[in-house]
């Protein structure tokens, strides 16, 4: 059951970013999400002849991190700019999903973004989280689509690193657990580490997304090439042990295209480097750009 209901949120996502011509049939999948009349059952439909929408080889998706949206609109206290609304724009411009970081401190999206966030949006819903019993709390409330489960530091600037789910094995089994209860799919943000992603698999994640800051920082060729390669060989690991892999930390319109052209590689999921984009294009172009290089990545 919880398996059926997975593959539909996925395929709906899916089918909104498929399009070989980008923006046109981005707008026509836009509108069919939005229509109520016979949403399930079209997409039911549709299921059927995208029955490899999860596999290696298809075409890498994007989602967006709005977090720093929400940031500007925290520096004056006010309203605006509202993360819902770009949330709506980044949708339009072709991204499959929307993430968003609830954090402990609530620095930048707080609860009731997340709140609007789920009931507007026409794609998937990501809450980044840490494991916090409140933040747990939360979540199992708003029931996203899928959750990340990241570390989370009060003084950091942004996530320092992946997850240790070695050394935390039995509460995050436990924690997979009740998100699964509420057919919510866990992701979790790991180091492209061998132990990481097999004992991600062990506790029944459905997903993890290898953390791609340290491929983000090289500075070398030769670090580059290290960074990559890794990267490559445990996201073949995750694939081969029937995990979703997805990628995200760092990315940027520079060094995104070698990461795309990982065919195990899902999703990216890139926040920072679109809205700093945003400020000189649009929003809607800044994701539009993005999409172009994720999407011709792959065919490198
Ligand atoms: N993935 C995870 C798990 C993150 O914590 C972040 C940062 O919030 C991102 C992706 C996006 O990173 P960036 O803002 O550097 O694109």
């Amino acid at each position: 059951m919880f398996q059926q209901t997975l593959r539909f949120r996925f395929v709906k996502v899916a089918k909104i970013s498929n399009p070989k011509n980008s923006s046109q049939v981005t707008k026509k999948a836009y509108n069919h999400a939005t229509s109520q009349s016979n949403e399930k059952s079209v997409i039911f439909e549709q299921q059927k002849q995208d029955s490899v929408h999860l596999e290696a080889g298809t075409r890498m998706q994007l989602a967006i991190n709005i977090d720093h949206i929400a940031t500007i609109r925290n520096a004056r206290g006010g309203i605006e700019p509202n993360p819902v609304e770009a949330a709506h724009i980044c949708e339009h411009a072709g991204a499959v999903g929307i993430v968003c970081h609830l954090r402990e401190d609530r620095r930048h999206i707080r609860d009731n973004d997340v709140r609007q966030l789920r009931k507007t949006i026409t794609t998937k819903l990501d809450l980044e989280m840490a494991t916090t019993d409140e933040i747990i709390g939360i979540a199992l409330d708003v029931i996203p689509d899928l959750v990340t489960l990241v570390p989370e530091k009060r003084q950091e600037l942004t996530t320092e690193g992946g997850l240790d789910v070695v050394s935390q094995k039995k509460r995050l089994a436990d924690v997979i657990k009740s998100f699964h209860n509420k057919k919510i799919a866990v992701s979790l943000f790991v180091d492209p580490v061998q132990s990481q992603i097999e004992t991600s698999k062990e506790i029944g994640a459905d997903m993890v997304e290898l953390h791609t800051g340290e491929y983000a920082n090289a500075r070398s060729d030769r670090e580059v090439k290290d960074q990559l390669g890794r990267i490559q060989s445990m996201a073949t690991l995750g694939r081969s042990l029937g995990l979703t892999v997805n990628g995200g930390h760092g990315l940027d319109y520079r060094n995104v295209s070698p990461i795309a052209a990982i065919k195990e590689i899902h999703e990216v999921s890139i926040g920072h480097a679109v809205i700093i984009r945003a400020l000189f294009v649009g929003l809607e172009n800044a994701v539009q750009e993005m999409l172009k290089l994720v999407v011709s990545g792959r065919s490198i």
